[in-house]
């Protein structure tokens, strides 16, 4: 009996096909049931912007941006690291919700990724500020991560074992006004020990994506099946993506990668300019994309940009597309600095991986109101869906 049936249905799929072109998706309906509130990141002495993260072995690796110390009189210094990490543990549940503390078992002052020697990797001086990549006034290297490593290995036996690889742009800045940029960088991310005592290793594999190829891997990733999927911003602001075939390629090596443009997987890469490589009803605002088993479906959550933390999601059934208009799910509170919020992120690696629920968090910003400088929070909620 199954033969027969199998047969039907397949003829019935040819069918389908034939007429409408493609399989129509099954229409995902992202429906808040329940937010959480878990209260702000804990970051013991540190003044930390823009946190993302991973889930690491057993534990979860959090890269930030710009981090200061906050000292002993409250006030923030002005010795600037462009970005570092931390450990977290997965957060409690949601019936005995707790603030979350990412704690480093390094001082204060490691850089996560290193800087090149053409980004002004000494300890230099701008205006108000001092750390490697400052170059002088009105100019610094950023370093900024605007996602976590993608973990492309984990000892299944707990030894604290993980391979992954992060992608980072390398830009120039004025204030946030952009003087040169020059290309994205690759590391590899390794961890050989369990538990918290040290944070991964970070090697310069290559600069990898020239000025004129898109940033891919630096704005997000995700794994699914055989392929890791890794996307990088277009000059109008949206999305384009590449993927690796997780069996056969090597993503220290420019040849498995194969780019989605102009409607097909090439391996020819595009020039930064094609338009055949945007992603339709993508942003390249910082954010998140993951696979979502309840629906079936990849998910992009991120947020609408300065001023606001609203959180807006989009799906897709292929890693490709078609990614649905982004609807607003959430609307997060806001400080009152200069930029009052960004960096809307979710965590899939603090969630059990069903789907079900995610979390979110952002940056709020507030002046020190002895130095000027922006204070940064991170609030974390869960968004369990319908
Ligand atoms: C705290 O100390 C720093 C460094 O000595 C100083 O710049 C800052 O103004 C002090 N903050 C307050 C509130 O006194
Ligand atoms: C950055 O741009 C300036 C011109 O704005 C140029 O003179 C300089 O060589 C560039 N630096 C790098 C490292 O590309
Ligand atoms: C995509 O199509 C455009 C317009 O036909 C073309 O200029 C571009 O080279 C194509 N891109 C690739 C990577 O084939
Ligand atoms: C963008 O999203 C809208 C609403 O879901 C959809 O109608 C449209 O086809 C999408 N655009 C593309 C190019 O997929
Ligand atoms: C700005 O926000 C901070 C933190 O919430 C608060 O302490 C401060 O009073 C606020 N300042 C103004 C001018 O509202």
């Amino acid at each position: 009996m199954a033969a027969p049936l199998f047969t039907v249905a397949a003829s019935l799929l040819v069918c389908a096909t034939a007429v409408t072109g493609t399989i129509p998706p099954k229409a995902v309906s992202p429906v808040v049931a329940k937010t959480t509130d878990y209260g702000d990141l804990v970051d013991p002495g540190l003044n930390r912007d823009s946190c993302t993260s991973t889930l690491w072995s057993d534990n979860v690796l959090w890269v930030c941006r710009d981090t200061q110390q906050v000292l002993s009189n409250g006030s923030i210094g002005h010795q600037l690291v462009a970005n570092t990490a931390s450990f977290s543990s997965l957060p409690s549940s949601r019936s005995h919700h707790q603030q979350l503390l990412l704690s480093s078992p390094e001082p204060y002052g490691t850089l996560f990724y290193p800087f090149q020697q053409d980004e002004c990797p000494a300890n230099g001086c701008g205006d108000n500020v001092c750390g490697p990549g400052i170059c002088g006034p009105g100019s610094r290297w950023i370093g900024w991560p605007d996602t976590t490593p993608l973990v492309v290995a984990r000892d299944p036996f707990g030894t604290g074992w993980v391979d992954a690889y992060g992608w980072m742009a390398k830009q120039r800045l004025d204030g946030l006004t952009v003087l040169n940029a020059t290309g994205n960088v690759l590391f590899r991310v390794t961890s050989r020990v369990s538990g918290e005592k040290k944070l991964p290793t970070t090697t310069f594999v290559d600069t990898f994506w020239s000025p004129t190829e898109i940033g891919y891997g630096t704005a997000a990733h995700v794994i699914h099946e055989e392929f890791a999927y890794l996307y990088g911003g277009t000059p109008n602001a949206e999305l384009a993506v590449a993927r690796v075939n997780l069996a056969g390629g090597s993503f220290e090596n420019r040849k498995s990668y194969e780019f989605y443009v102009n409607g097909t997987w090439t391996r020819k890469t595009p020039l930064f300019t094609d338009p055949g490589a945007i992603l339709p009803n993508t942003s390249a605002k910082q954010g998140t994309v993951y696979w979502s088993p309840k629906w079936k479906s990849f998910v992009w959550i991120g947020g609408d940009g300065f001023p606001d933390a609203n959180g807006l999601i989009s799906t897709a059934p292929k890693a490709e597309g078609p990614w649905s208009a982004p609807i607003q799910f959430y609307s997060g509170s806001i400080g009152n600095g200069t930029l009052p919020a960004y960096s809307l992120v979710a965590h899939p690696g603090l969630t059990d991986g069903t789907g079900d629920y995610i979390f979110i968090s952002w940056t709020k910003t507030h002046p020190d109101p002895a130095t000027g400088f922006a204070v940064y929070t991170q609030p974390l909620v869960r968004v369990d869906w319908k």
